[in-house]
């Protein structure tokens, strides 16, 4: 069975065949980093306007990289919402005239649902119950996913999302979009003690809160007069600062999953989302497993970041279902990942 998968959310355009819901044959992912980072964040309708030209060249090269023809397609799954809705509006309106003149199923996915199923393309996958940490950088959420479709928030950002606080950290150091490949690439040679950012554990909550920690790297930057004259990317400053900074975000993030552990009594947990490509973030969480006996599941860096192949994986389990959806599919920028797929 193959679908075609599409991902329009937010500032790539991706398109990817995958089959029976696991095997990858193409992953297209059009970035338009170099459009967005001059402004330092995504500008929401350049986003759009980029999305309209790369669309049909993208899906044609996940089929052209396939090899296969459009008639082998037994649906499309595509992504609606949440996200920036001018930019999700062209992924699902090509998607809907395109299984209308083929005559084939489309299936909606939410795309923190094809983030959370992400794991699902590797070949060492978990089993149900497992507890997801899905962070991004428009969401930071850890789920208890009962089964496919069956996921409960146990907690979310009360604020920024973590990989938002990295782009605006980055943007704050003159680093550009997106910050944090960067960030975590200075981090590497900076110490993670050199300046004592706090970390929000709001006890006895699963939820995070990220703007705190921005705000005290923004005074740092402030009181050391750092704001006016952008420090060099090779002194030893900024490695010091990108350290410590990812430090007090992936203290939190491993610290609540591995509270969940203990109070859900679960021992799998899988991470996905951008900012699970993290260096820090993998090294911890996968330490953290090894120490308490927990199984952590990671995907692949590509499939961490927005990509077509997680929602034709998500979208599969609706296919199986016949969990289809009209051709009157409407995105939503506000999508909560337990809401029903409706139009
Ligand atoms: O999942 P994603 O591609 O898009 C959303 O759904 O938001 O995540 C993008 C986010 C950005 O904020 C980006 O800075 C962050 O993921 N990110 C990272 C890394 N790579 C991407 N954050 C930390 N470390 C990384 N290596
Ligand atoms: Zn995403």
């Amino acid at each position: 069975m193959l679908l075609l998968g599409i991902d329009t959310s937010c500032d790539d355009t991706s398109a990817s065949v995958v089959e029976n819901g696991r095997t990858i044959l193409s992953n297209i992912v059009s970035s338009q980093s170099d459009i967005h980072s001059r402004y330092g964040g995504i500008v929401p309708e350049l986003a759009s306007r980029r999305h309209i030209e790369m669309i049909i060249p993208v899906v044609d090269e996940a089929l052209k990289q396939a090899g296969i023809s459009s008639t082998d397609l037994s649906a499309v799954a595509v992504c609606n919402g949440p996200g920036l809705i001018g930019s999700l509006l062209i992924g699902c309106s090509f998607a809907k005239a395109f299984c209308y003149s083929r005559n084939i199923p489309l299936v909606a996915v939410n795309h923190l649902e094809g983030h959370l199923l992400s794991v699902f393309l590797e070949s060492r996958s978990p089993e149900f119950p497992f507890l997801s940490l899905v962070v991004s950088g428009g969401h930071t959420s850890l789920y208890l996913a009962e089964d496919y479709g069956r996921y409960v928030e146990l907690g979310r950002t009360r604020d920024d999302a973590a990989g938002e606080a990295y782009d605006k950290v980055s943007k704050l150091l003159g680093l550009g979009y997106p910050g944090g490949p960067v960030i975590d690439r200075l981090a590497e040679k900076g110490n993670p003690q050199a300046i004592d950012f706090p970390r929000a554990y709001l006890p006895e909550s699963f939820d995070f809160s990220f703007s705190g920690l921005k705000t005290a790297v923004l005074q740092f930057l402030r009181r050391e007069n750092l704001l006016e004259r952008p420090l060099s990317p090779d002194s030893e400053l900024i490695h010091d600062i990108a350290a410590s900074f990812q430090a007090a975000v992936v203290d939190v993030l491993v610290r609540k999953t591995e509270w969940a552990v203990k109070k859900k009594w679960i021992k799998r947990v899988t991470i996905s989302g951008g900012v699970s490509a993290n260096s820090g973030l993998r090294k911890k969480m996968l330490g953290m497993g090894k120490e308490k006996g927990v199984e952590v599941f990671v995907p692949s860096v590509s499939l961490c970041t927005d990509n077509a192949a997680m929602i034709a994986a998500a979208g599969y389990h609706r296919f199986l279902k016949k969990d289809f959806t009209g051709l009157d599919l409407n995105p939503r920028a506000y999508l909560p990942i337990d809401s029903p797929q409706i139009s």
